[in-house]
């Protein structure tokens, strides 16, 4: 996946590629910070080797003196673990220290799981959480950003939430009628009613699985 916008690009692609990725990249940006999206749990349990729970991010810019950083957009509790505010006594006057400040570079956001409202059926769909960090962070409203691999449109749904125009690009004709629905854009395809999958646990669909039985009763 790469997201862009205002000289600020968002590489990711799977951990073993990555390095290479970013050898390339070097000569071609700048990358400002190598990120690690961690999550709570792997989707394959690994049994003979250490099972992946993170994804790598790279942050490039075209140009390091000028691209966009939305600091103030982005800031996160700065946890001390301390229950009383925390003075700083190196400060000519002594200082409490700030409640918030920038993510690092290690982002823990969950995985989109089927039980969260934001599920669609994509094997590799990322959280709105992880596209908002990004598109605050990197563009203003009315900016464009990019996604050339969109799968489910997140990245066009949290810029569309945003006030950001959107771009994307989906090479399978399954997600770009997910991508048109998430986004309102159509309410239809080649004829086709677009509505999101009932979950197993929604009352419709369990009506809908009985109902041809009683049909034939
Ligand atoms: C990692 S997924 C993107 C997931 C997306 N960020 C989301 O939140 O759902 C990559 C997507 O790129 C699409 N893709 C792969 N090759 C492509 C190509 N050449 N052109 C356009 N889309 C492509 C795949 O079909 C897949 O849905």
């Amino acid at each position: 996946m790469a997201t862009s916008s205002f000289g600020v690009t968002r590489f990711m692609c799977s951990t073993q590629c990555l390095p290479y990725f970013d050898l390339y990249l070097r000569k071609k940006l700048t990358v400002l910070s190598r990120i690690v999206w961690f999550y709570d749990s792997s989707g394959v349990q690994a049994k003979r080797y250490f099972g992946s729970l993170y994804e790598p991010i790279l942050f490039c810019v075209r140009d390091p003196e000028n691209y966009t950083f939305n600091a103030y957009d982005i800031k996160v509790s700065a946890r001390t673990g301390a229950e009383r505010k925390l003075i700083d006594y190196r400060k000519p006057v002594p200082t409490v220290y700030s409640s918030s400040k920038v993510p690092g570079n290690v982002w823990e956001i969950p995985r989109v799981r089927y039980r969260m409202p934001e599920y669609e059926e994509h094997p590799t769909q990322k959280p709105v959480a992880l596209l908002e960090r990004i598109i605050k962070a990197s563009s203003n409203p009315g900016d464009l950003v990019l996604d050339p691999f969109a799968g489910t449109f997140t990245t066009g749904f949290v810029a569309k939430e945003l006030g950001r125009r959107f771009v994307g690009i989906e090479i399978e004709e399954e997600y770009v009628k997910v991508g048109l629905r998430r986004l309102n854009i159509a309410t239809h395809f080649n004829g086709e009613l677009l509505v999101k999958p009932l979950k197993t646990y929604d009352s419709a669909y369990n009506e809908r699985e009985t109902t041809p039985m009683l049909l034939e009763k």
